[in-house]
């Protein structure tokens, strides 16, 4: 009998016995080549000896003490490599709080901003304001942030009515431009509604503004223009409300520098962090705090009375630390921006498919966007289920990659993600692309062949 709960129900997963480098190896002994990193988490691929020694040693050690008791020194001195390379405003002053994963660092961040106010004596500031076509996670504060209907729909009445604005997202801009838009314009107006959201609800009554700053899961690797994030800063700034990143996906290193927010020298006053932190080898993710906000419990109570029983597990921060190291030590960050025009040069090549709409994202975070009709940029009916089958077509390729649907509406609109850990070779990017070209192939014969009959 199997007892274990699966994802979909419905499905079979095979079973996984290995991972070395780029590649996975099932039960039944086939290959695949991961192309999406897990879920945009492997950054430095599977099976890296540092990594392993560093947890042994650690379990050596001690594996658990509780954060009401004590705190590690791997624990510290992850934090302090995290407040080295971030943004200014976190450099002297700023703090890290461990937590176990993205969705647990959302809530974290959410319920951060909101101990800040308290502290401050803002208690009308409550409103968080987010974006349509984000995911921010599955836990109640995170999901309520979350922009993406489908995540959403079951759970609606158990989540907190909150403001949403609109996304950027060129390839679909509300202008109707034909191809993507490269308009400043438009990109100042989407940027424009927060501050029309933050008038509609009260400026003394909004918390904070969450957002990621490369789009992930949600809406396929997008990336607003230039003037998106700083002017969302300036917004900020005037009516006193938290900027919170949501670097979930995004940080250390994934789109090609630390921190997402880096790409336009924004400084957010609160950054959540998981996946990449510790690359898949322990559960872990983290809450920065800039300076302002630690003074602002500093100065108040000093206590942010919030805490999970894992929070700054001594194991999860030894592996969280030694991915650091090692990127620090191949320049992986680096690696990622020297080589993004390599990898986008190969995804363009997908353009060849009539099914391909678009191919977008930055450093190591790709995305290629499905459409019925290029010329229309007519989306899949939702039910053909199109990123998913090719998802699947790819595993039976040998190939991973990471699905996801709704970013024209919701409902309708596809995708998919390619994300390589950072250190793939160049010649397996060349395999990556032979398998994916394969896939689509197969894929958009059937498709085609059932449009026609
Ligand atoms: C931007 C973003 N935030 C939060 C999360 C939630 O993280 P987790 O699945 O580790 O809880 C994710 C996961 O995909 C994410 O991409």
């Amino acid at each position: 009998m199997n007892s274990f709960f699966y994802r979909n129900l419905k499905r079979d997963y095979p079973v996984i016995s290995e991972g070395r480098g780029c590649w996975l190896t099932d039960k039944q002994g086939r290959q695949y080549l991961d192309g999406c990193s897990g879920a945009v988490v492997s950054n430095l691929g599977h099976a890296v000896d540092e990594v392993k020694q560093a947890v042994v040693q650690q379990m050596d050690k001690v594996a658990f003490a509780h954060t009401s008791q004590f705190v590690s020194d791997v624990a510290l001195e992850l934090a302090a490599s995290l407040t080295e390379i971030a943004p200014p405003n976190f450099k002297h002053g700023g703090r890290v709080y461990f937590v176990s994963g993205g969705s647990e660092a959302v809530e974290t961040a959410l319920k951060m901003a909101r101990g800040f106010f308290f502290e401050q004596r803002e208690t009308k500031r409550t409103i968080t304001i987010s974006r349509w076509n984000s995911y921010h996670g599955s836990t109640r504060g995170a999901l309520s942030a979350t922009g993406h209907p489908a995540r959403r729909t079951p759970y609606l009445p158990l989540l907190s009515e909150e403001p949403h604005i609109s996304p950027v997202y060129q390839y679909r801009c509300r202008c109707g431009a034909t191809g993507v838009c490269q308009s400043s314009e438009c990109t100042l107006r989407l940027a424009d509604e927060l501050e029309s959201a933050i008038l509609e609800a009260g400026p003394e009554n909004v918390m904070a503004f969450i957002a990621e700053p490369v789009v992930g899961a949600a809406l396929g690797a997008v990336a607003p223009g230039p003037e998106y994030w700083p002017r969302i800063r300036e917004i900020c700034t005037k009516y006193g409300v938290l900027l919170i990143a949501d670097e979930v996906m995004t940080g250390l290193g994934r789109a090609g520098a630390n921190f997402g927010c880096d790409l336009w020298n924004v400084q957010p006053d609160i950054i959540a962090l998981g996946k990449g932190l510790s690359a898949g080898y322990m559960p872990l993710g983290a809450v920065m705090a800039s300076a302002k906000i630690v003074s602002g419990f500093q100065n108040g109570s000093g206590v942010f009375e919030h805490g999970f029983t894992y929070s700054g597990h001594p194991v999860a921060c030894a592996a969280g630390l030694a991915v650091m190291q090692y990127m620090q030590k191949h320049q992986l960050v680096q690696n990622v921006a020297n080589r993004e025009s390599a990898f986008f040069k190969r995804l363009e090549q997908l353009r060849q498919f009539e099914i391909v709409g678009d191919v977008r994202g930055r450093g190591f975070l790709g995305a290629v966007e499905l459409v019925q009709d290029r010329a229309t940029k007519r989306p899949f009916a939702p039910k053909l289920r199109i990123g998913q089958k090719i998802a699947m077509q790819a595993q039976i390729d040998g190939l991973l990659i990471y699905p996801g649907s709704g970013s024209v509406d919701g409902l309708n609109g596809d995708h998919f993600i390619v994300a390589p850990p950072f250190n793939i070779s160049d010649k397996e990017l060349d395999e990556l692309l032979v398998r994916l070209t394969k896939s689509l192939a197969t894929v958009q014969e059937s498709v085609l062949a059932a449009s026609a009959s």
